[in-house]
């Protein structure tokens, strides 16, 4: 993500355990020992510091994500992809009847370097907010260190696909990324690539189910093959996605392994839609109008496919495509 430190407003102030206090626009964030606190000009919230913690971590990885990226039923971002409105009670109804909904459109340079700033200074060293819960110290107490390796995590965006010269390497134990331990029954061999003479160099494969046993990351699609607008975006999942993503364009999930359950909600009003169960070999696409959030009893594999056009969101926001992408 693009950052520019000179934008960022933060203060130390005596009695916050030694954590920064942040400023962006008319929003103040500040932390303590168990909660993340949002403060905006007609209002303000708290929420469970891991989970404020885990959401942040995606929405600065994300550069902010396709659409809508929901901490919780409150407080949230919607990408414009250039700009990004910083959001409080926007999407939820008791706040808007109250009036006190808030939001604030910034250059997204701007939000980034404050959410990425925000995120370094909170986060202990001991605690990675990628991390499954059971892989991972917990997020609570007063400020001791830092964890700046996990939390300046690149994601991993490959320019045609994993396992290509000069791309994405695959993961080995040798470079650091052993098999996990809920996958310890995935095949490890590599598929045998044998071109016909004149195809040498244009054929190409790889054991993606391998990749994905390796992941040290839950809920974080890497970009593993690209053609043209076709992104595939497989990740290795286990306990709940930590943002309720409002999608602005469809999205397919092809389930991999394992299981997860899909909670899908109107994008405006919160109002449920659905309950999605997804087992091994399911597929489903996700409308362009809802949000979602993903449940994994134990550590699965999931392929999110997206389309990277940028048209797509004006086109979906115009009602000139259909939020669903067959009619049955
Ligand atoms: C999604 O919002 O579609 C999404 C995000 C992260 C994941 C999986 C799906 O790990
Ligand atoms: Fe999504």
């Amino acid at each position: 993500m693009a950052s520019d430190e000179s934008t960022v407003r933060s203060e130390l102030v005596e009695g916050d355990l030694g954590y920064r206090r942040f400023r962006l626009g008319g929003f103040e964030f500040r932390r303590d020992r168990y909660f993340a606190h949002v403060k905006w000009p007609k209002g303000s919230h708290s929420l469970d510091v891991t989970a404020f913690a885990k959401a942040l971590m995606r929405d600065v990885a994300w550069g902010f994500f396709y659409g809508w990226v929901n901490f919780d039923d409150v407080f949230g971002t919607t990408n414009h992809y250039g700009t990004v409105d910083v959001y409080a009670g926007r999407y939820n109804a008791g706040f808007r009847a109250a009036g006190t909904d808030y939001f604030e459109t910034f250059p997204t340079s701007q939000a980034g370097a404050t959410f990425n700033a925000m995120l370094e200074d909170w986060t202990n060293e001991g605690f990675d907010p990628f991390a499954a819960p059971q892989e991972t110290g917990n997020a609570y107490g007063p400020k001791t260190s830092s964890n700046l390796a996990a939390v300046r995590r690149a994601r991993v965006v490959c320019k045609r696909a994993v396992g290509l010269a000069g791309d994405i390497p695959r993961r080995t134990d040798e470079n650091g990324y052993p098999v996990n331990r809920d996958f310890a029954d995935v095949p490890q061999d590599e598929p045998e690539v044998r071109p016909e003479p004149g195809f040498e160099g244009q054929i190409h494969a790889f054991n993606l189910y391998s990749y994905l046993s390796r992941s040290d990351v839950t809920w974080n699609p890497s970009v593993c093959s690209v053609v043209k607008d076709s992104l595939f975006c497989p990740t290795s999942e286990e306990h709940i996605l930590p943002i309720f993503h409002g999608n602005d364009r469809v999205e397919w999930f092809v389930q991999l392994s394992d299981t997860i359950e899909w909670e899908v909600a109107d994008k405006e009003t919160g109002s449920p839609r659905a309950r999605v169960i997804m087992h091994a070999g399911d597929v489903a696409a996700m409308p362009a109008d809802i949000k979602h959030k993903g449940f994994s009893p134990k550590r699965s594999m999931l392929l999110v496919w997206e389309n990277a056009d940028s048209k797509l969101p004006a086109l979906y926001a115009g009602g000139k495509l259909s939020p669903y992408p067959v009619d049955f």
